[in-house]
């Protein structure tokens, strides 16, 4: 999956919580080199001083975490520039004010907070994939992380507006950089539990509501690891002909209509109908083990 002993630029470091962390640790236990990057010095030192409670000091000692500020041009170069060749790059970021872009309503008339939230959610893919994809001689992957852009969910506002376009963008940079061997692409997870997302207005009524609409199981705080394993496909060996797609990792709430009727609504623990039907097997099992140790 993951290049041995690759590089990987993992953007969008926060504290453990983040995206970035479990994508991050991931790429690492699969053996490729982790840089990530925190938005400045100020939330580098956040990281370490509260953002990671249950790492030990060895653990921390062999981060790299580097600064970016993806509003910042220079910085995105220089940070490129100091790290040579890269097989991989992760853009896990995203900010719009809440007070203005997220809520009850979408009006607004905080033209600057909106042009920031875009920049900074979408367009910054565009510069990140810029300076990345000079320092992949022999080609590279792009993911960055959406959410849900295809439908209008409440609260969620201007970041909605910048997810579609995100995707847009993924489509956009997958065209132009096809040549260079390059594959952009998107994976649209379910609610995480995350800073990001606590900043979203009524958070535990999009993750309530996951209950309603995900076929499957959705688990804010344990998929997180669903989502990088999905991150690291797109990266990695297996999905070489893979570019300008967005990949859902929503436990498939987004490929049906409406809520879930009672009797469709995914069981933590198996039914008491699959588990008479598992002791049924296990008991047949036992007989035929029997019968063939008895000669029969
Ligand atoms: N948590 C969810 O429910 C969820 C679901 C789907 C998609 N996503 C997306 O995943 C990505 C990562 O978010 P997360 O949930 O891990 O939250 P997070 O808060 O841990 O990560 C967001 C990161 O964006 C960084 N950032 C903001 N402005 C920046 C700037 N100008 N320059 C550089 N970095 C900047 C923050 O510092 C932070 O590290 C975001 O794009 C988010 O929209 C999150």
């Amino acid at each position: 999956m993951i290049k041995k002993g690759g590089t990987y630029v993992v953007m969008g470091l926060l504290n453990t919580d983040s995206i970035a962390y479990a994508t991050g640790k991931m790429i690492e236990d699969l053996g490729g080199k982790v840089i990530y990057t925190a938005q400045n010095e100020r939330l580098k030192k956040i990281f370490f001083d509260r953002g990671c409670p249950y790492l030990s000091q060895e653990d921390k000692d062999t981060l790299d975490i580097r600064y970016c500020d993806v509003t910042v041009e220079d910085e995105v170069r220089e940070l490129f520039k100091g790290i040579g060749d890269v097989n991989g790059v992760v853009h896990s970021i995203a900010f719009a004010n809440p007070k203005t872009c997220l809520g009850n309503h979408i009006y607004t008339d905080a033209f600057e907070d909106i042009k920031q939230g875009f920049q900074i959610s979408c367009a910054s893919l565009a510069t990140v994939s810029q300076f990345a994809q000079e320092h992949m001689p022999k080609g590279g992957a792009i993911v960055t992380l959406s959410f849900a852009s295809q439908i209008a969910f409440p609260y969620y506002n201007w970041m909605g507006v910048n997810k579609a376009a995100l995707e847009a963008l993924v489509r956009a940079l997958a065209r132009e950089y096809g040549r260079e061997h390059v594959r952009v692409n998107a994976v649209s997870a379910g609610p995480l539990t995350t800073k990001a997302a606590k900043s979203i207005p009524h958070f535990a009524h999009l993750a309530r509501t996951w209950k309603k609409i995900s076929p499957l199981p959705w688990d804010t705080i344990k998929d997180k690891q669903e989502v990088a394993n999905a991150v690291l496909f797109l990266l990695g060996e297996y999905s070489k002909k893979i570019t300008g797609q967005t990949i859902y990792v929503d436990g498939g709430a987004s490929a049906i209509g409406g809520e879930l009727l009672s009797h469709e609504r995914p069981s933590k623990t198996m039914t008491a109908k699959r588990k008479a039907a598992a002791k049924e097997r296990l008991e047949r099992m036992r007989i035929l083990q029997k019968q063939h140790q008895q000669g029969k």
